[in-house]
């Protein structure tokens, strides 16, 4: 709903009815060391080789950092095998989809995304003045069909995480290229990966193939979550000449900071250190659920690295009781109602004594 503002300003229509973006909290009062599984941050933290590159570019802070981030750009290049020159770096993914926003939707547009996706892509939307549109979805999955029905002569893109947060569910290779068959080409759809690194599911699609025989799909990438530099704000996305030339001619001409670039690039070159944070991920996706099976907690199956936890509507046992409990043991999960899902909260998977700590929590909490 438009609210007004006081005073004499007025910002551009529809700003107002952004609710601001509010994270998962930090701390607890009375807590000096809380347990922190709220963010989606890879549990073993940064490559080593990333805080040394970090560290060693203090010399360099007084410079403007190299402004088409080309090392950065050709390193994700190598890595991944795609074209440096369709590669746009930003502060974040979060600024490349609101870049993206606002390069290709306006006034009078829709932006489409699902009911429970992240919540940016409301934001970006009303920031650039268009209308966003929450299609619903099927048992926590996007639906194809639901979005393709969706789609009017006003709709200008389509955001889809894949995987998704908070739910942990996603599109297969086959579902993905169904949707891609099925929308008008001067529809935009931006494929949002941030979690892609934790996939091991083989129909899981990085979708660059898809990129590189559509104009009309982006798909973006981050650095904050398996590589856990979040504080550092870098992400990337990967599209047609046609879309990069157009977040170029927009994005701020120093975007991404020389030291998360360097961070970034040493963290891309230490494979080892990836394929551990993606192990224990693995092993914790599969035991975690056995860990609190038969408790009355469901766990909502998951590619990425967290679980949507289902409560009871009990009063006593539900989301809001289980949320208190664990602030109670200095444990903070995502709560996740702004997501629309108000008896549910979000695990982030940590490391084996983090996660032993929460399964041993939840059980007492829903024998108590
Ligand atoms: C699905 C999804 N996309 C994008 C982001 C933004 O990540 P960042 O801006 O840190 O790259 C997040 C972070 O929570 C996310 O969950």
């Amino acid at each position: 709903m438009r609210q007004k503002m006081s005073g004499n300003l007025e910002p551009k229509p529809r700003i107002l009815e952004i609710e601001p973006y509010v994270g998962g909290l930090s701390d607890i009062k009375g807590h000096e060391n809380v347990l922190k599984l709220s963010s989606n941050e890879a549990a073993i933290g940064p490559s080593p080789k990333a805080l040394d590159a970090y560290k060693l570019y203090a010399g360099n802070l007084s410079r403007y950092p190299e402004g088409s981030a080309r090392e950065l750009r050709s390193t994700i290049g190598k890595v991944n095998n795609i074209n440096i020159e369709n590669i746009v770096c930003g502060a974040g993914s979060d600024e490349l989809l609101q870049l993206i926003c606002r390069a290709f939707s306006g006034p009078g547009d829709e932006v489409l995304f699902t009911e429970h996706s992240f919540l940016v892509y409301r934001i970006a939307a009303l920031a650039s003045g268009a209308s966003p549109i929450a299609i619903p979805e099927t048992n926590l999955c996007a639906d194809v069909d639901k979005i393709i029905n969706s789609i009017s002569k006003s709709t200008r893109i389509i955001f889809l995480a894949n995987p998704n947060n908070p739910t942990g569910s996603f599109l297969t290779r086959s579902e993905l290229l169904r949707l891609w068959e099925n929308i008008p080409k001067n529809v935009l759809l931006v494929v949002d990966t941030a979690y892609a690194e934790f996939v091991t599911h083989k129909d899981y699609d990085p979708a660059f193939k898809l990129v590189e025989k559509a104009e009309n799909v982006v798909v973006t990438r981050t650095f904050s979550k398996a590589y856990a530099l979040a504080s550092l704000r870098v992400g990337w996305c990967y599209g047609s000449s046609q879309v990069i030339d157009v977040i170029n001619r927009i994005r701020g001409p120093f975007n991404v900071s020389g030291a998360g670039m360097k961070a970034s690039i040493a963290a891309l070159l230490d494979s080892n250190h990836l394929s551990a944070a993606i192990e224990l991920n693995s092993k914790w996706l599969e035991q975690f659920p056995r860990e609190i099976s038969g408790t009355g907690i469901s766990c909502m199956p998951s590619v990425g690295n967290f679980i949507l936890l289902k409560f009871p509507d009990d009063i006593e046992k539900n989301s809001k009781a289980a949320e208190k409990f664990l602030y109670s043991r200095g444990i903070i999960l995502r709560n996740v109602e702004s997501y629309g899902l108000s008896d549910c909260l979000r695990l982030t998977l940590g490391l084996d004594h983090e996660m032993e700590t929460v399964a041993l929590s939840l059980k007492e909490f829903m024998r108590s």
